[in-house]
């Protein structure tokens, strides 16, 4: 059964394994280069209670995982977050990424960065990740 909850640094490996191939393989990561243990266990600790990663479970391995991150370090931005979300290349489309990203943006609101409603913002990430990927990666999110 999916299970999706926070984080915990011992995840830290497969976060990573998932993150370095979707830099290997798509174009959704800025990263060109696969991140090492190190810059993943910094990146890690720079996201405490206000920038929240979740993880998606599936019997014990870690199958995908989401985050928020700061958006820029200008004082009007700090309502303001980027939405993350990776998912193992075998485990993708069964749903996982949906519901991952419904939790990330119930993680957000509570933190009160995203202002528009569930549905509309849900429907509005999705058309432009999968009807436009170049629109995502010129930052629409
Ligand atoms: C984007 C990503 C997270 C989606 O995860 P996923 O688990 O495959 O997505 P889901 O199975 O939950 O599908 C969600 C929706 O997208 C659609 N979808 C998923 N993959 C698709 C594809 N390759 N082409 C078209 N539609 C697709 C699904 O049909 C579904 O639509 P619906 O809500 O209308 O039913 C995953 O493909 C991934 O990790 N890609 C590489 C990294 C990336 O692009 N991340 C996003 C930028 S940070």
């Amino acid at each position: 059964m999916l299970k999706i909850r926070r984080a915990r640094i011992e995840d830290l490996d497969s976060i990573t394994e998932i993150y370095n191939d979707a830099i290997l393989k798509t174009a959704a990561a800025f990263d060109t280069e696969a991140k090492t243990i190190e810059e993943q266990k910094l990146w890690f600790k720079n996201h405490g209670p206000k920038y929240p990663i979740l993880v998606a479970e599936l019997g014990n391995i870690v199958v995908g995982w989401a985050s928020l991150s700061q958006w820029s370090d200008r004082c009007a931005y700090s309502d303001t977050a980027e939405i993350s979300l990776y998912v193992a290349e075998e485990h993708r489309e069964k749903g996982i990424g949906k519901k991952l990203l419904e939790a990330i943006v119930q993680e957000g609101e509570k933190r009160v960065y995203t202002r528009s409603s569930h549905e509309s913002l849900r429907a509005m990430i999705r058309a432009f990740i999968f009807m436009n990927p170049l629109a995502l990666n010129t930052s629409v999110l």
